[in-house]
């Protein structure tokens, strides 16, 4: 049992939830479902709202126990949690001065519940658990079942969604409170397909600080079984903005804004962007000013006489905006613009100063999952190498508030973020522009809306969202 996805809705996103359905009126008859109780934080609310409307409508006590016994339905896999949660709703029925019945809940796994039977409502706040957070098989269960879960890296909330979409009757409604990435992520793109017919409503939380401690980014989806219409409705909360979306327009990555394409020429054909390297073990290969002292043909650390000749200049967007220096050992050459691998012989005899400090950090390096030619004392990733020795742009994977573009030496070999460099066909445009183009206020729009919201003002962007920029 992962604790680590008990992060429970704060009371007035349980509010909205249950409005967003229409949880409010003519409730008796109407089943609900709530498939991930935890301690019944929603339920509360659920439960007090079906007895308020009961008692609106001058059914008996009898007539509401028996409502509540029937329509009421709550899955939970944590004991501890569940036990909580029937403790919370025996109370609310004492205040409410009814007797206590005996509650359709289970203490089970909403996965191992084959005929949990069908709803008016499905309303929570699904387990998040990432791929890797999951275990082997629970990862092939899920694959096997869920159309949403066959492809890549999925999260164990969609499994969620997909079942209780399955659980809704014909007119039924639902309300989920979602990890906001899912509407970008390139592994929910099943997802996206799967949910697409159904959705109407995206409340977008994004900037709200929602979980105390939890750094998920959150939006309210609502779904209805049998909807029929062709847009939806998106509502940026924290912009006080709502926006009518066609669903015609929600392609690969879902974008909430009907502004017309700026331009029409692909960042992409003119300039290639990637990833850098990745040492897999920066602590080895990363020289920083104040450990190390330059010496003549060297560079001093802890007493080994490291060789310049394999050493670099080195930076990331981090190291460039503090204003830092760093090297980087690179034991690595380049013969006509061609990168040079050498033998382990050939890099003792060469470089016998810098052989001895990585030896200092065999047992790390061993244990790194590297590439599967990567000798010990060579990166862990080193794809980028082929296309590094180029005059490039650094620019960072984080973007907060604005975008920075870092110009780069050939030479520098860059550890952190992505790197772009003009493609060999281009004629038209210089790094310059490209440094011009990813700094202007239009590319910085196109950043907040495809990017993943990760902490606070912060997006997460990909080389490929580079390219596919239009300007
Ligand atoms: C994010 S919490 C939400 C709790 C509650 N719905 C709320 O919003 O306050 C998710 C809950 O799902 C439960 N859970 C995890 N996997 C489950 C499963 N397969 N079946 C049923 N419950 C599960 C966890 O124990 C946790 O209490």
């Amino acid at each position: 049992m992962n604790k680590k996805c008990q992060v429970f809705t704060p009371a007035d996103y349980v509010e909205e939830l249950l409005d967003s359905v229409g949880y409010t009126e003519n409730l008796y008859g109407k089943r609900i479902l709530e498939n991930s109780c935890g301690d019944g934080n929603i339920l509360v609310a659920v439960v007090q709202r079906y007895i308020d409307d009961c008692n609106r409508q001058e059914l008996s006590k009898e007539q509401i126990r028996a409502g509540l016994a029937n329509d009421i339905c709550a899955i939970e896999i944590d004991k501890e949690q569940y036990e909580k949660c029937i403790c919370n709703l025996n109370n609310v029925l004492k205040l409410n001065d009814l007797q206590s019945i005996k509650w359709n809940f289970y203490n089970n796994d909403y996965f191992q519940i084959d005929d949990v039977g069908k709803f008016q409502f499905v309303v929570g706040n699904p387990p998040y658990i990432t791929y890797k957070e999951m275990k082997k098989d629970q990862q092939t269960f899920l694959k096997n079942k869920f159309k949403s879960c066959r492809k890549g890296k999925f999260d164990y909330c969609y499994a969620f969604i997909e079942k209780s979409i399955d659980c809704l009757v014909e007119d039924g409604e639902m309300a989920y409170l979602i990890p906001s990435s899912i509407f970008k992520t390139v592994f929910g793109e099943n997802l996206r397909e799967y949910i697409k017919p159904y959705i109407k409503e995206i409340h977008d939380f994004t900037q709200a600080k929602m979980f105390n401690n939890a750094l998920v980014k959150s939006a309210i989806m609502v779904l209805s079984k049998n909807n029929k219409n062709a847009n939806l409705l998106y509502k940026d909360i924290a912009a006080g903005i709502e926006i009518i979306i066609d669903k015609i327009n929600l392609d690969k990555k879902w974008f909430f804004s009907n502004d017309a394409i700026p331009g029409t020429r692909r960042f992409g054909d003119y300039f290639q962007v990637s990833h850098v390297v990745a040492t897999l073990l920066n602590e080895a290969y990363v020289l920083k000013k104040e450990n190390y002292i330059e010496l003549d043909g060297y560079y001093q650390v802890n007493g080994v006489n490291i060789e310049k000749a394999v050493v670099r200049e080195t930076a990331t967007p981090r190291s460039k905006r503090y204003k830092k220096i760093e090297k980087i050992i690179f034991p690595y050459s380049y013969d006509k613009g061609k990168l040079v691998k050498y033998s382990q012989n050939d890099f003792i005899s060469n470089f016998p100063g810098a052989f001895q400090y990585l030896d200092g950090f065999r047992e790390q390096l061993d244990k790194r999952e590297s590439d599967k030619n990567a000798k010990w004392f060579e990166y862990g990733r080193s794809q980028a190498l082929a296309t590094l020795n180029h005059r490039k742009l650094l620019v960072s994977t984080v973007i907060t508030d604005t975008v920075s573009v870092y110009p780069l030496d050939k030479k520098c070999i860059p550890y952190a973020g992505m790197y772009i460099i003009t493609r060999k066909r281009n004629q038209l445009y210089k790094l310059d522009d490209a440094k011009t183009i990813l700094e202007s206020d239009e590319f910085m729009q196109y950043v907040k809306k495809v990017g993943i919201h990760i902490s606070g003002s912060s997006l997460r962007i990909t080389s490929k969202d580079i390219e596919e920029y239009r300007f």
